[in-house]
């Protein structure tokens, strides 16, 4: 302290370790929003990281702009008192270099409260906010590297490209992952696009026990070669013989461009479905498999609260693996045994804290999923027995709740069925009577049009309204969304208008 240069010393060394730290914190901040090293990272760990070094480096800043403070050559001798500090373009002093410091401290405050602040905050508004991060990386880099005394000797130059360098690397690969994620994203908003009707021809490469009753599969491309890309929520059918198509959720990593992970459950009055594939399916037999579809798309948002139902969990463990590690959740797993819930012992030691596993041959009593979900603001993600889903529906606004049925909802009640006339581009006008589908009926006429589930629940028969009003009787997507897609499901739905025009 004697030093009568100590504050200068402390006021470098204090810069030099903000913007290493800065540097890190920026990387970190890649690796918790691309997940790029999602195979061998931890979340938790890495968030962990990320925060420390964030408030680390913010720390350092303060104590390289106090030290400037507390320099008594600079505040007597330069004239560097607190306006110069503080005040972009006060200082006399390379005034550009050190405006670009003091903005980035600004902005560096700004992105700290604004994380602090993010659950309470709308996701766009704190995304937009932690963007600037970059513009503080760019600051400061552009700050260090012209203005002081340093600049210019050898160790400084090494220091500061090292930084450069990786800084700029951190850059391209949020770049390239971003742009590939922008593009799963924009796929699974459209439902046309969904509808993933192409037929892949697959071989089992993998075959486990997940647990009781449940069978893991890893079904790859026969001959090799990549798969198309498909966002978390996603669902193949496979073509089982005797005719049979089953819907399963993908349950693997969608940045796995290899193959396709899914989970089996024996349906105890499997008709040969699950009962075929537990039962006859062995490693390297081949089998038809459609390319992902995906009516149950994770919206961004600050908070997601995931409940699952036995099965269900499958949907959601790819929607958690791809969530950025920095995204706040929880997970209520809800099944029968422990022993039959696939996936629970894993990702209770993956995500410490933020899973809660409720077996019911270990807790006495229901868990309270509704409870749970009314008292959270967090967006509801569910996937289970249709009787979890009613319960769910019934107390969270439609506007944060997301389900995935297995079975379709019962939406009939009250509704009278009305012959209807139809006509499609090639075929031309049709009768509907009151007591056929709008599907049969284009189906026998010779329209191009599939059915799978045939109940309103798979969106396999995916129609674009062209004219009319539908009435929506299916339990694929909420009304809302198919109105503004302009789509609907001829199995089920009908029309409140007398004529409907529906095309491909
Ligand atoms: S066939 Fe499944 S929704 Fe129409």
């Amino acid at each position: 302290m004697n030093d009568p240069q100590f504050w200068w010393y402390v006021s470098r060394a204090s810069a030099i370790i903000a913007w290493t730290l800065l540097t890190a914190t920026a990387l970190w901040g890649v690796l918790l929003s691309t997940r790029v090293l999602r195979t061998a990272d931890n979340p938790a760990w890495l968030k962990d990281l990320h925060r420390y070094l964030s408030g680390t480096a913010i720390a350092m800043t303060l104590v390289h702009v106090g030290s400037l403070l507390l320099d008594p050559y600079l505040r007597d001798q330069a004239g560097f008192g607190v306006a110069a500090t503080l005040v972009p373009f006060a200082s006399e002093f390379k005034p550009v270099p050190v405006a670009l410091g003091i903005v980035a401290l600004y902005l560096m405050v700004g992105v700290a409260l604004s994380a602090l602040a993010a659950r309470w905050l709308p996701h766009r508004v704190w995304k937009g906010v932690h963007y600037l991060s970059y513009a503080v990386v760019a600051l400061i880099t552009f700050h260090a590297a012209l203005a002081g005394t340093d600049p210019g000797t050898s160790w400084y130059t090494v220091l500061s490209t090292a930084l450069i360098v990786v800084t700029a690397l951190a850059v391209v690969v949020r770049l390239l992952v971003g742009t590939v994620a922008a593009q799963r994203r924009r796929s699974a908003r459209s439902p046309r696009v969904a509808r993933g009707n192409e037929r892949l021809r697959m071989v089992v490469a993998r075959r486990v026990p997940l647990a009781d009753g449940v069978l893991g599969l890893r079904l790859v491309p026969e001959g090799g070669g990549t798969l198309p890309v498909w966002t978390p929520g996603s669902h193949v059918v496979l073509h089982v013989p005797g005719g049979l198509e089953r819907h399963y959720s993908l349950c693997g990593d969608p940045a796995d461009r290899w193959g396709f992970d899914i989970a089996v459950r024996l349906a105890e009055q499997s008709r040969g479905g699950s009962r075929f594939i537990h039962e006859h399916l062995r490693v390297g037999d081949p089998l038809e498999v459609t390319t992902p579809r995906n009516r149950f798309g994770l919206e961004p948002a600050n908070d997601y609260l995931f409940i699952a139902g036995g099965i269900g969990i499958t949907p959601l463990i790819s929607m958690i693996t791809s969530l950025p590690a920095s995204r706040h959740w929880s997970l209520v797993y809800i099944g029968r045994t422990r022993r039959s819930m696939p996936f629970a012992d894993e990702l209770i030691t993956r995500y410490p804290g933020r899973v809660t596993v409720h077996a019911s041959d270990e807790q006495r009593g229901r868990y309270p999923a509704a409870a749970a979900a009314s008292a959270s603001s967090a967006e509801v993600y569910c996937c289970g027995p249709a009787a979890l889903m009613d319960e769910l529906a019934a107390v969270v606004p439609a506007g944060r709740l997301h389900l995935e049925r297995f079975v379709a909802a019962d939406r009939t009640a009250g509704v009278v069925a009305r012959p209807i006339e139809v006509d499609m581009p090639g075929i031309g006008s049709l009768r509907v009577p009151a007591d056929r589908s709008i599907l049969d009926v284009l189906e026998d006429a010779g329209a191009p049009v599939t059915g799978s589930c045939r109940s309103g629940v798979c969106g396999t028969c995916e129609l674009r309204v062209t004219g009319g009003t539908p009435l929506h009787l299916d339990s694929v997507a909420d009304d809302a969304e198919k109105d503004a897609a302009g789509v609907m499901y001829p199995c089920v739905s009908r029309a409140l208008s007398p004529q409907l025009s529906l095309d491909l």
